[in-house]
């Protein structure tokens, strides 16, 4: 579904004019449809009906409390990658036994919180971490249930794109020592070996990478059953890809007909961990120009917006679109469009026909997803506001950050 359209020569967010909003709740300002949100979750849990199933947000990619309360009224899990990611799922009305537990670092304080509130899985990814939960589980006279990050070593000859699924990535327990870890972890008396998860990495647009993998992980669930070890639920993991130009990512249904048709006649319950492809294109960030600068070599369009409050493009040369909110009808130039932040990396895109003048909006499109998450102070800018739209209506899920609010928790040395 298409969240953000033109209508009368504006564009809107649902049934609201982005033009509205930004008088409103001021620029930057991070603008996401609920119905986008609503019809992503959807595409995931309709394609799993009828089968044992779990689809874990992952909150790294927007944790917004306004957004994780949306998907927990869904019917949400969620994926976290730490104890702050543990207590806004909490605050926000999500339910710790659909909460798995992912990330290289957990720490016994992350562990022990975990436990206490009971999270139905840790997604396990060294030897060390397992003899510490271990450790930590019995302190406090708990069972953990565990799953294994297995790291698949898919083919990056043929899928060089995929970034966290091979040998030399710190993620994960390599696949062919998988079973030998699987056998400690049944001698643990305070574990229970409820899964086995991967995740090879993030906006893949193709199918074959993850198949690849699932193919890889059900030759270990088999190895598993035949040493006693029996596997309840299949961890896939994030990674499903989104049009952020011209990519055709295959659509959530489609990637689960493919993977139901493979564990067909096993009793196994599936979790995902999407991220990117739930929130991605329910979000935009709107920014106001402030200057157009024509040098000789190029035209700027310095706006409010900088790489502190989206760095995707700064960060990884991520093309984001950018769309005029008030589309004028005059000579486009090429612009790029550079926030005020004092580093040359400070841009949001580069080289766009855009026709501007001082004081106009434009919309950065598919920033809902690792766009307000990765935010930062730098150069002591407040961080945006964000704000849900919902048909009509219109909620602000986090106010702007306040100048005073950047330094409250500093001091002055003693006199
Ligand atoms: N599960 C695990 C264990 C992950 O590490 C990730 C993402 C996900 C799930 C969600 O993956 P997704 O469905 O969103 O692809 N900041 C980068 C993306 C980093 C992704 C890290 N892991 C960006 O802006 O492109």
């Amino acid at each position: 579904m298409e969240a953000f359209s033109y209508r009368d020569g504006q564009l809107f967010a649902e049934g609201v004019a982005l033009s509205e909003l930004a008088q409103r709740f001021g620029t930057p300002t991070y603008v996401y449809s609920r119905a986008h949100i609503e019809a992503q979750y959807h595409a995931y849990a309709d394609a799993l009906a009828g089968i044992p199933h779990l689809v874990c947000f992952a909150v790294k990619a927007n944790s917004n409390l306004g957004v994780l309360n949306l998907l927990a009224r869904l019917g949400a899990g969620f994926d976290i990658v730490s104890r702050g990611e543990l207590e806004r799922v909490l605050a926000a009305g999500g339910a710790a036994e659909r909460i798995v537990f992912s990330g290289v670092g957990k720490s016994r304080e992350d562990m022990r919180r975990a436990l206490e509130v009971g999270v139905h899985c840790f997604n396990v990814e060294s030897t060390d971490e397992l003899e510490r939960l271990q450790t930590v589980a019995a302190e406090q006279g708990k069972t953990a249930s565990i799953s294994l990050r297995v790291n698949p070593d898919v083919d990056a000859g043929t899928h060089p794109y995929i970034s966290t699924g091979l040998k030399e990535n710190k993620f994960g327990i390599a696949i062919a020592a998988a079973a030998a870890v699987y056998s400690r972890a049944a001698e643990l008396p305070n574990l229970r070996i409820i899964g086995v998860d991967c995740h090879i990495g993030s906006q893949l647009t193709s199918l074959p990478p993850f198949l690849d993998a699932l193919d890889r992980l059900l030759l270990l669930v088999d190895e598993l059953a035949g040493k006693g070890i029996h596997i309840q639920h299949l961890d896939l993991g994030g990674g499903l890809g989104v049009r952020y130009r011209e990519e055709q990512p295959p659509l959530a249904a489609d990637y689960i007909a493919a993977v139901r048709q493979r564990i067909a006649g096993r009793d196994l319950k599936l979790v995902f961990e999407p991220g990117r492809s739930i929130v991605a294109n329910a979000g935009v960030l709107l920014t106001r120009v402030e200057y157009l600068k024509h040098t000789e070599h190029k035209d700027f369009a310095i706006v409010d917006a900088a790489m502190n409050d989206l760095i995707r493009p700064a960060l990884y040369q991520a093309w984001m679109d950018v769309l005029p909110v008030q589309p004028r009808d005059a000579q486009a130039r090429r612009y790029d469009i550079v926030g005020p932040i004092c580093e040359t990396g400070d841009f949001l895109a580069k080289e766009r026909e855009l026709a501007l003048a001082e004081g106009d909006l434009l919309a950065v499109r598919s920033a809902g997803a690792y766009g307000f998450v990765m935010s930062s102070n730098y150069n002591t800018r407040g961080r945006a506001a964000e704000v849900l739209v919902d048909g009509e209506q219109t909620f602000e899920v986090r106010r702007r950050e306040t100048l005073q609010e950047l330094y409250a928790g500093e001091s002055l040395l003693p006199a």
